[in-house]
């Protein structure tokens, strides 16, 4: 605490990312990001960039980059806006949606916690919708009067996936307010709100190329939906931040939705390593909550989920756990590769065979 915080500084509680730490050389499956490399024509790319015109302030409209996604996803350029990462996205739409002290913004109980800590420092009112036993989603929670709604599809931190048809039952009855669809993981085997962007002018669907395009340290997130919802968010970008991309972000995140057939491989392999562990841990008695992402919520009868944690952590393998109700006994496990992984399940069966 220091007195010169403004009261806003003294209340809130930021989020706490994952931890990148240093002290030994850890098998990191803790924050969701791809184990394999960003596709060669993206590191050429940068490369392309990284000349003499870093003198000059980057494109504010990102013109080149939204044609690329634009192109890719059909729709029109004035659809689509990139920010840095789709934290940025996430946090921009707040002033640019929701009233401060409006009505409730709705998101799940169990869900990617960056969401509260956003409302409570935009001054958003949220409510939180209950999940059902098996953490899944239930739609008719998103039907009473809001402000606002989001939802990560697939969700965090528990991977489970919501269909299209629940999605649009959730748009239909709320024509007046915005609902954000958060897609951070939905190239893992989701089922993405795009294609229904042109029959519904308050979707806003919020995807990145952090996970499925390994490009976590490049800080690039695109939000797409009715043009006029982007007119919104260029609005507040603007009142902030007219840069909030830079050069080379720019012009390898380009690349990297050009070279779709890398993208298509490496997402597979992480589908496929998925699927493998899964099995796997099902035949070591482990409970696994069915997964959509590159990342599995799993529990353990044996051990409760912060000691697994703890265990795990002695044994060189970093994984996110969370310390709340209802999740409380679960560990989050990003999917690396395949060799990895077979790591983490040696380490976890020699957690479990000791108790
Ligand atoms: C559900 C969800 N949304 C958004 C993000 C933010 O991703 P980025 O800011 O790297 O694009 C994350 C990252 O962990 C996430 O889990």
């Amino acid at each position: 605490m220091n007195r010169y915080w403004s009261r806003t500084v003294q209340s809130i509680n930021p989020y706490t990312p994952g931890e990148q730490p240093k002290d030994r050389k850890y098998i990191k499956l803790n924050t969701n990001e791809n184990p394999y490399p960003p596709s060669p024509e993206v590191i050429a790319a940068i490369k392309r960039s990284a000349d003499a015109s870093l003198r000059l302030y980057p494109d504010p409209t990102c013109e080149n980059l939204r044609a690329a996604i634009a192109e890719y996803y059909r729709l029109g350029k004035e659809q689509v806006f990139i920010g840095n990462g789709s934290d940025e996205l996430l946090a921009f739409s707040f002033p640019a949606f929701f009233e401060p002290a409006g009505k409730p913004v709705l998101f799940a109980e169990v869900t990617y916690s960056f969401y509260p800590v956003y409302a409570a420092f935009f001054n958003t009112r949220y409510r939180l919708i209950p999940v059902d036993e098996q953490f899944n989603i239930r739609p008719d929670g998103y039907y009473e009067e809001n402000g606002g709604i989001i939802i990560a599809n697939p969700n965090a931190p528990t991977g489970k996936g919501f269909s299209g048809k629940e999605i649009e039952a959730i748009l239909s009855r709320n024509e007046n307010s915005v609902v954000i669809i958060d897609e951070a993981y939905v190239d893992f085997g989701g089922r993405s709100a795009v294609n229904l962007i042109n029959n519904y002018p308050n979707l806003l669907v919020i995807k990145t190329l952090s996970k499925s395009h390994s490009l976590a340290g490049l800080r690039v997130g695109y939000a797409m939906g009715n043009e006029g919802l982007i007119e919104g968010i260029i609005r507040v970008k603007d009142s902030f931040n007219s840069y909030t991309v830079d050069r080379l972000a720019l012009a390898g995140a380009a690349a990297a939705i050009r070279d779709d057939a890398y993208f298509q491989e490496t997402r597979s392999k992480i589908i496929k390593t998925r699927e493998r562990v899964v099995t796997r841990l099902l035949e070591m008695g482990i409970k696994v909550i069915p997964s959509q992402a590159n990342f599995i919520f799993i529990s353990s009868d044996q051990c409760p989920g912060g000691i697994l944690f703890q265990r795990l952590r002695e044994k060189g393998i970093l994984v996110r756990y969370f310390n709340k109700p209802r999740i409380d006994n679960f560990i989050r496990v990003t999917i690396g590769t395949d060799a990895e992984m077979d790591s983490f399940l040696d380490a976890l069966a020699a957690i479990s065979s000791t108790g």
